[in-house]
């Protein structure tokens, strides 16, 4: 009886911890993509795509929330040369083209809630 109890509290432990993996682990394009943005974009755009003081934030462009095609298009124009910026086009040239759709997916994936100004302002104090 009592092995009985214990095997099954086992296996609902062993089924909450599994439960609990399968919520938050990513899909590999997103693990993937994760990767790239840490390693290699992170200093200038963030992991979370919002622009990083190490890039002299001011010239560059918070990337969240993008659409993925938009985000796919331009590093893809980087990378053929299309597009000209010093950074921008030497980075796009070393990742390949799977890197690019990986990352793009990340950055894309990453919501953020909007604000109106108008709203905003007329509410102090409700954001
Ligand atoms: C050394 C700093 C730096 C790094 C590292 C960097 N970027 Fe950029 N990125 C910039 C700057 C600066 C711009 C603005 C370029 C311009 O004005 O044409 C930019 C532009 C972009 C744009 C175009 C945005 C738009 O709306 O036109 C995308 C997309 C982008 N970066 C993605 C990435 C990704 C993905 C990585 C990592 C693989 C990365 N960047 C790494 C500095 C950086």
């Amino acid at each position: 009886m009592n092995k009985l109890i214990i095997i099954s509290i086992f296996s609902l432990s062993l089924l909450s911890a599994s439960q609990l993996t399968a919520e938050v682990k990513l899909t590999e394009t997103l693990k993937a993509g994760k990767e790239i943005a840490q390693n290699i974009c992170s200093g200038c755009h963030g992991v979370s795509g919002k622009a990083e003081s190490g890039g002299n934030s001011g010239a560059v462009p918070n990337i969240y929330a993008q659409q993925r095609d938009y985000l796919t298009l331009k590093l893809k124009d980087y990378k053929s040369g299309k597009l000209q910026h010093p950074q921008m086009t030497m980075i796009a040239q070393m990742i390949s083209n799977a890197d690019i759709d990986n990352v793009a997916e990340w950055y894309s994936r990453i919501k953020v809630k909007i604000f109106d100004p108008e709203i905003e302002l007329s509410e102090p104090g409700q954001y």
